[in-house]
């Protein structure tokens, strides 16, 4: 086992660490503020191969392992979290399937744009009344003749507004259960496909939330993403793999609330020292760097057998459990660190806090991911 980064490894931190330094820093607080979505940024994320990143060069893609992508998702969410999501569900959520399941045909019209980056991708699991409990899919998809039709809702899409293409989930036979739920490529574009009201969010704001309608919308039959009933399965293995970028997207959040509590403490006196000697911020900021580096082991862990091509479901799971809560908890202590200053918008901290949250929330809740530790583990 070696704990070393290798070159090529250290080569995508440090090109992740500029960009996000340079380019994206720069227009966080505004985008946090007007919640504007940062697509200029999101353009030359593509332009650098971020955008699909694992997906093979034949492609379009990068052609890059896992742990590059954790490693740049790490970097990129240490600066805006908003920005990470964005790339984290065009890469793991929707690259990944069409890669894993498309036919060549589909890869080549809709793989290989979102892969450049030219083209921007949703995924679409969560309805109004099927989040946690997923199988209870209630939209449905009828074959008529060349097309199905889809009729439904939507919810919580990220790059909602924003996407040229969604994966959807939807029931083409509802006698099957979960085996009876299929996935299709949408595009925006398509008669009765509807973009509902975009989300007005506590955090993550600059990253674009909103439900999605779809009002007998016509999709092509050969948009379906593998074969009929292969769709749970689909949502689900594509879900272990973005458990893993949600995960590094709240270590970058962890790591950026270490890094604000370090130097704010350095900087601030109280009782005629800064408050980096006093043992009560010190035992803070050991124990916010002792669980950053135990979530960034347990992410490079997953990362590691998802590209051995062992399982990870529960290493995934791991690590998004003690990543998210990590983030949150070390949002919190750095602001409490920052005392007063903490609480108001002139440093990042508060916004790492409403930033945090949402990892402990999408792509399966810190409730779902003990139900599947606990599964894996009592097999
Ligand atoms: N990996 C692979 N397969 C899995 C799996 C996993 N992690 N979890 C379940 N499955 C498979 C099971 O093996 C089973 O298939 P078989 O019958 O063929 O063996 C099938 O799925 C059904 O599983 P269960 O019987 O365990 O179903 P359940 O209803 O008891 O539990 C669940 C399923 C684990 C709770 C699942 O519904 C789940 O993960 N829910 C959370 C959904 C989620 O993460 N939503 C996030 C929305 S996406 C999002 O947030 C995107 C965004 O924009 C940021």
């Amino acid at each position: 086992m070696n704990f070393e980064l290798t070159e090529e490894h250290k080569y995508i931190r440090d090109t992740a660490r500029d960009f996000a330094e340079n380019e994206i820093a720069p227009s966080s607080v505004h985008r946090d503020i007007s919640a504007e979505f940062p697509a200029e940024i999101v353009k030359k994320l593509g332009e650098l191969g971020f955008m699909g990143m694992m997906v093979s060069p034949d492609w379009g893609g990068a052609g890059m392992d896992t742990l590059s992508y954790v490693i740049a998702m790490e970097e990129i969410s240490k600066v805006d979290a908003s920005v990470g999501v964005i790339m984290s569900v065009n890469n793991s959520l929707v690259c990944y399937g069409i890669e894993k399941w498309g036919t060549d045909a589909q890869k080549e019209k809709y793989l290989r744009p979102l892969a450049m980056g030219q083209k921007l991708g949703a995924f679409c699991l969560s309805e109004p009344e099927a989040g946690s409990d997923a199988t209870q899919q209630r939209t449905v998809a009828e074959l008529k003749g060349d097309h199905y039709v889809l009729n439904g809702m939507k919810n919580w899409i990220t790059n909602g507004t924003k996407a040229d293409f969604y994966l959807i989930q939807a029931m083409t036979d509802k006698s099957k259960g979960y085996k009876g739920i299929s996935t299709f490529i949408v595009e925006q574009t398509f008669p009765g496909f509807e973009v509902g009201k975009k989300e007005d969010k506590l955090g993550i704001r600059s990253s674009d939330t909103c439900s999605i309608g779809l009002n007998n919308c016509i999709v092509p039959k050969e948009n379906i993403l593998g074969e009929e009933g292969l769709g749970f399965k689909i949502a689900m293995e594509t879900l272990n793999g973005g458990r893993i970028g949600i995960a590094a997207q709240a270590l970058g959040i962890a790591q950026a609330s270490l890094e604000a509590s370090v130097k704010y403490s350095k900087e601030r006196k109280a009782f005629n020292s800064p408050i980096s000697n006093l043992q009560a911020i010190q035992f803070k900021l050991a124990d916010m760097a002792v669980n950053t580096e135990s979530a960034r082991l347990l992410i490079f862990r997953a990362a590691l057998k998802k590209d051995a091509n062992e399982k990870f479901v529960k290493e995934a799971a791991q690590a998004k459990l003690f990543a998210s809560k990590v983030a949150v908890n070390n949002a919190l202590e750095a602001i409490q660190v920052h005392g007063g200053y903490g609480y108001v918008r002139e440093y990042l901290v508060e916004r790492y806090l409403r930033d945090a949250k949402i990892t402990e929330i999408y792509e399966g809740t810190s409730e779902i991911q003990k139900i599947v530790i606990a599964r894996e583990i009592l097999k």
